[in-house]
């Protein structure tokens, strides 16, 4: 086996000549084109870009919420492409986790009830335990019974 074939099958996630492109009123829009990206275990990456550059679009792509118009795209050696909605949500639990722009909890939920909601798709128990401790770790172990409205915007993120 190769040297390159090897770094290919042991990337999280690779994608080559990855692309969006969408319909915009009369135009067509070219959001990402030609995109090559190999992230390896350990690894931290940081994308930069100005804004509209088509970072959140790339995110969306990358951890399969969005699909590509071209390219390919593996994710933990698995082609996005051959998986469903449900295929692709198997796949990340678990093992992805996201802060988005705005942060997408659940406002009827609490702060405990939203940590949990993600968990919900992952086998294994103390679930609660999980919450709680983790909500702990970023100081927010008093506020597990906030609903979203009663947290600070730091707190929320
Ligand atoms: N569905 C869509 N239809 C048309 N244009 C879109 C669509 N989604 C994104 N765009 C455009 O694509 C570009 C990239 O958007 P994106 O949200 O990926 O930018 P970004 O790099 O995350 O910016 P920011 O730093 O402001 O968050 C923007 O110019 C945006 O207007
Ligand atoms: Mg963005």
């Amino acid at each position: 086996m190769s040297d390159s074939h090897a770094r290919e099958t042991t990337a999280i996630l690779h994608a080559r000549g990855l692309g969006k492109q969408v319909d915009s009123g009369e135009r067509r829009l070219d959001i990402l084109t030609g995109l090559d990206l190999d992230v390896f275990p350990g690894e931290s990456v940081a994308i930069l870009g100005s804004s509209g550059a088509g970072k959140s679009t790339l995110l969306g792509l990358l951890a399969g919420l969005d699909a590509p118009t071209h390219g390919e795209l593996m994710l933990f050696g698995k082609s996005l492409a051959s998986l469903d909605e449900d295929g692709r949500a198997q796949l990340r639990a678990g093992r992805v986790g996201f802060v988005f722009q705005n942060f997408q909890l659940l406002p009827t939920l609490t702060a405990l009830e939203n940590v949990l909601l993600p968990l919900e798709l992952t086998p294994g128990k103390d679930h609660q335990a999980r919450g709680r401790d983790w909500l702990g770790r970023v100081g927010l172990g008093e506020r597990l019974d906030h609903l979203p409205k009663q947290l600070s915007g730091g707190e929320q993120q």
